[in-house]
C-alpha cells in the first residue's frame, strides 16, 4: 500500500471511530463574523427593542458631541517604532493599589436588562472571568449586592447624586456596605439633557412601557423602581440634582471614605478645581456624547486636562474608543485607564456574557498589538512621542 492510500485508510477509519461519534460538535458561538467591536452594532440593533436601541444610541440633540468622540481618534497617528524585543508585553496598570490586566474598564451604563434578561449580571460574570474593572450604574437593572457577589474583586459604584440627600446618602452607604472602594460622581449631566434620538425611538416602539418597565401604582414608569432606589423615603428627585457646587465634595468626604472619582469633566480649569478640591481622580468624559451638545471629543479634552492635573490624581478617560490603537492613542496622552461603554452594551444585547467577554478580548489584543508596533513593553513606555496630530 503506498503512503498516500495508508493515510487516507487511517482517516476513514478514524471518521468511522465510535470515539470521534461521541465528540460534540465544535461550538456554534454565532460571532465567527465578528472581527471588531465595531461588528456588534448591528447584530445588537437586531436583537434590542427599538426604544431600547433608541436610549443605547442616543447622543444629545444633533448627536454632534457623539460624532466628536469618534472623529477626535483620527487626528492622532502613531509613530511605531521598530527594532525592540517585544517578545515580553505587560499591559498591566495599577489604579488606587489595584493591579489590572490592562487599561480597559467597564464603564458605568444604566438599565443593562433592557438588552439582556441577565444585564448586569452578564456583564460581570465576563468582567471577573478576564479580569477587568466594573462601574455599576446608579441606574443598575441589578442590585449591587448581587453584582459584587459575582466579582472577586470589588467594583466601582457610580453615583448621580440625587436632588434629595437623604437618597443620596443611603445609596453611598449601600454601595460602601457591598465593598466599593470608589465612588465615581457623575457630574455631566447636572439639570438635565435633550436626548432627541431615544425620545424618537420611544415615540415610533407601538410596546405600552410597562412591557418592560415596572410601573408605579399611580402609573408612572417606573424609573423609582430601580434596585437602588428601593428604600428611599421619598420618591420625587431627580437623578441630575441641579443645585450640586463643588462645596458638595466637602460633603462627600464627611460622609465616606470611599475614594471620589469626578467623572465628566472636560475643561482644564475644572480639573484644577477637582486637584484644589482635593478629589481623587477624573473621568474626562462628555457620558458618551450624551450630555452638552456641541462639545469636544473627549480625546482633544485630555492634554488640557492632563496639564491641568500634572500628574497629581490619576486620569481616566472614555468616550468613543472602539479599537486598541484609541486606548493607546489615550494612554499615551496620559491616561490613567480607559472606559467603554456602547461596545460592550451592543455585545451584551447580541450575545450576552459571552459577548462581553469577547469585546475584552478584542480590545485587549488590539490594545496589546498596538503596544507591540510601538516597541512598548510596557504602559510606562507608552509616550506621548509615540503619537502625532496630522496637520490639516
Ligand atoms: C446606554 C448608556 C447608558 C449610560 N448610563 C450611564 C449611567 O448610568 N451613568 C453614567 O455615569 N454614565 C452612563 N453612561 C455613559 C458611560 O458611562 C460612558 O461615559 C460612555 O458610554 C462612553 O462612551 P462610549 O459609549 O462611546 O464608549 C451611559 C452610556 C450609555 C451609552
Amino acid at each position: 500500500m503506498n503512503q498516500a492510500l495508508a493515510r487516507r485508510r487511517f482517516l476513514e477509519f478514524l471518521a468511522a471511530s465510535p470515539l470521534l461519534a461521541q465528540q460534540p460538535p465544535a461550538k456554534d458561538t454565532g460571532m465567527q463574523d465578528i472581527f471588531n467591536v465595531m461588528d456588534f452594532e448591528p447584530r445588537a440593533k437586531a436583537a434590542i427593542a427599538p426604544a431600547h436601541w433608541g436610549y443605547l444610541r442616543t447622543g444629545v440633540d444633533d448627536d454632534l458631541t457623539l460624532r466628536a468622540n469618534r472623529a477626535a481618534f483620527d487626528r492622532l497617528f502613531l509613530r511605531p517604532r521598530r527594532m525592540v524585543d517585544v517578545s515580553k508585553l505587560d499591559s498591566s496598570i495599577e489604579l488606587f493599589g489595584q493591579k489590572w490586566p490592562t487599561p480597559i474598564v467597564l464603564a458605568p451604563a444604566g438599565s443593562q436588562k433592557a438588552y439582556h434578561p441577565e444585564g448586569e449580571a452578564a456583564v460581570a460574570r465576563a468582567a471577573t472571568r478576564l479580569n477587568h474593572l466594573q462601574i455599576l450604574s446608579t441606574v443598575t437593572s441589578t442590585p449591587i449586592e448581587d453584582i459584587a457577589k459575582i466579582h472577586r474583586r470589588p467594583i466601582w459604584y457610580q453615583l448621580y447624586p440625587t436632588s434629595i440627600w437623604d437618597n443620596t446618602e443611603r445609596m453611598v452607604r449601600r454601595a460602601e456596605a457591598a465593598g466599593c472602594p470608589v465612588l465615581v460622581i457623575t457630574v455631566d449631566t447636572q439639570g438635565g439633557r435633550n436626548t432627541e434620538t431615544e425620545a424618537r425611538s420611544v415615540a415610533l416602539d407601538p410596546r405600552p412601557c410597562s412591557a418592560c418597565h415596572p410601573v408605579t401604582s399611580d402609573g408612572r414608569r417606573g424609573r423609582r423602581m430601580m434596585p437602588m432606589f428601593q428604600g428611599f423615603q421619598t420618591q420625587e428627585f431627580t437623578v441630575h440634582n441641579p443645585a450640586q457646587t463643588w462645596d458638595s465634595i466637602r460633603r462627600y468626604r464627611q460622609l465616606t471614605s470611599m475614594k471620589l472619582i469626578l467623572k465628566g469633566l472636560e475643561t482644564a480649569e475644572d480639573a484644577r478645581l477637582a486637584v484644589e478640591h482635593g478629589v481623587d481622580g477624573i473621568v474626562v468624559s462628555n457620558h458618551g456624547g450624551r450630555a452638552v451638545e456641541s462639545g469636544r471629543g473627549t480625546l482633544d479634552v485630555l492634554p488640557e486636562v492632563m496639564d491641568a492635573t500634572a500628574g497629581r490624581l490619576p486620569v481616566l478617560i472614555d468616550g468613543g474608543f472602539r479599537r486598541g490603537t484609541d486606548i493607546f492613542k489615550a494612554m499615551a496622552l496620559g491616561a490613567s485607564a480607559v472606559c467603554i461603554g456602547r461596545p460592550y452594551l451592543w455585545a451584551l444585547g447580541a450575545f450576552g456574557e459571552a459577548g462581553v467577554a469577547r469585546v475584552l478580548e478584542i480590545l485587549t489584543a488590539e490594545f496589546r498589538l498596538a503596544m507591540t508596533q510601538c516597541g512598548t513593553i510596557h504602559i510606562a513606555a507608552i509616550s506621548k512621542s509615540l503619537v502625532g496630530y496630522h496637520s490639516r
